[in-house]
């Protein structure tokens, strides 16, 4: 690992690459950066400690059981970024209503950050990696006034920046302000992330295909065909594809992105909409898969494009390498 440049340096270096304010972007950056190294903390002291592991008793907006994790990952999050004045408000998996930030001198902050704490909350129990996702937009309602809820409705295409954190083997922190993606990797002896993965560009091509295959009967027959021929011996590596799914939709795009391939989750008879959130799960993955050279759409339309109606709102998702993603719309038509 190249062990020159820091996650600090790099932003300073590469801010003048961000169409805004310079201070604005290093200082949210910097905020997401404290809270993920506090989360790798919490994290490897799971199974040590009560507070970490297990279910807090209560479900979430989505009807979702949440964990305990879940809720501690929110509050930090959202406070790390707003002790930072550069954001007027939060739209979170965890949160039902909107966090809309006001401070004594007046309502400040230009941006507005939507996030996913904890994503792939059913494997912290067993120790497999578990991510954190975020997306970050420019305000478009007046500096002044609090932030409306169409200041987080924007589409995908308006994101200014958007990232993830995987706890995994390592932790790793993998962002694009719109200008290529890079990855850095976090050194617990010395509390600093560098840059280990510069440029990320996901192949092509691939020979993986990820998806709850459990769900295959609730499938339409042409996400079933695509599966199929997934698993044939017709597809183009001349052999069927390796099956992965990890179920934690970061790990399983990180993955992707260093090795290609397709991660799908579809719609089905049982899930119309799928069950990855557009907002704070599919719109950044989006954002860095495109900025990565691969594809990112529901089946028809690229999700970066989605007019989003509701901060929760579902999507199917398909995303990955372009060959895999556009063989797959072909065959959904
Ligand atoms: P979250 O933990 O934020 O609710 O997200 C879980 C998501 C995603 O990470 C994963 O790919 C998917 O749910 C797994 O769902 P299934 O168990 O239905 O396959
Ligand atoms: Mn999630
Ligand atoms: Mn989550």
């Amino acid at each position: 690992m190249n062990r020159l440049t820091t996650l600090g340096e790099f932003i300073v270096k590469k801010q003048a690459d961000f169409p805004y304010a310079k201070g604005e972007f290093s200082s949210l950056l910097s905020a997401i950066r404290l809270a993920a190294k506090i989360m790798n903390s919490q994290i490897n002291k799971a199974g040590l400690v009560d507070d970490i592991l297990g279910s807090a008793g209560q479900e979430n907006i989505q009807g979702e059981e949440q964990k305990k994790l879940d809720i501690y990952a929110n509050e930090l999050f959202v406070n790390a970024l707003k002790a930072r004045n550069q954001v007027c408000g939060i739209a979170s998996e965890e949160e039902e209503k909107l966090i809309i930030f006001e401070n004594e001198a007046g309502i400040q902050g230009k941006y507005v950050v939507l996030i996913d704490p904890i994503d792939g909350s059913s494997n912290i129990e067993v120790n497999v990696s578990i991510g954190t996702i975020f997306s970050i937009y420019r305000r478009i309602s007046p500096e002044g006034t609090p932030a409306v809820r169409e200041d987080f409705l924007q589409p995908g295409r308006q994101q200014v920046a958007a990232g993830y954190i995987i706890y995994g083997s390592s932790t790793m922190l993998v962002f694009t302000s719109g200008n290529g993606v890079n990855g850095f990797t976090y050194d617990p002896s010395i509390g600093v992330f560098f840059l280990s993965h510069p440029n990320m560009q996901m192949p092509k091509s691939g020979n993986i295909y990820s998806v709850n295959e459990g769900n295959y009967r609730y499938f339409s027959r042409q996400v079933k065909s695509f599966i199929e021929y997934c698993k044939s011996d017709i597809n183009p590596s001349g052999r069927p594809f390796t099956g992965r799914y990890i179920g934690s939709m970061i790990a399983d795009l990180h993955r992707t992105f260093l090795k290609g391939g397709i991660y799908m989750y579809p719609d089905s008879s049982v899930a119309p909409d799928g069950k990855l959130r557009l907002l704070y799960e599919c719109n950044p993955i989006a954002f860095l898969i495109e900025q990565a050279g691969g594809r990112a759409s529901d089946g028809k339309t690229l999700i970066l494009d989605l007019e989003p109606s509701e901060i929760h709102q579902r999507t199917p998702f398909y995303g990955g390498s372009e060959e895999l993603v556009l063989k797959l719309e072909a065959m959904l038509q």
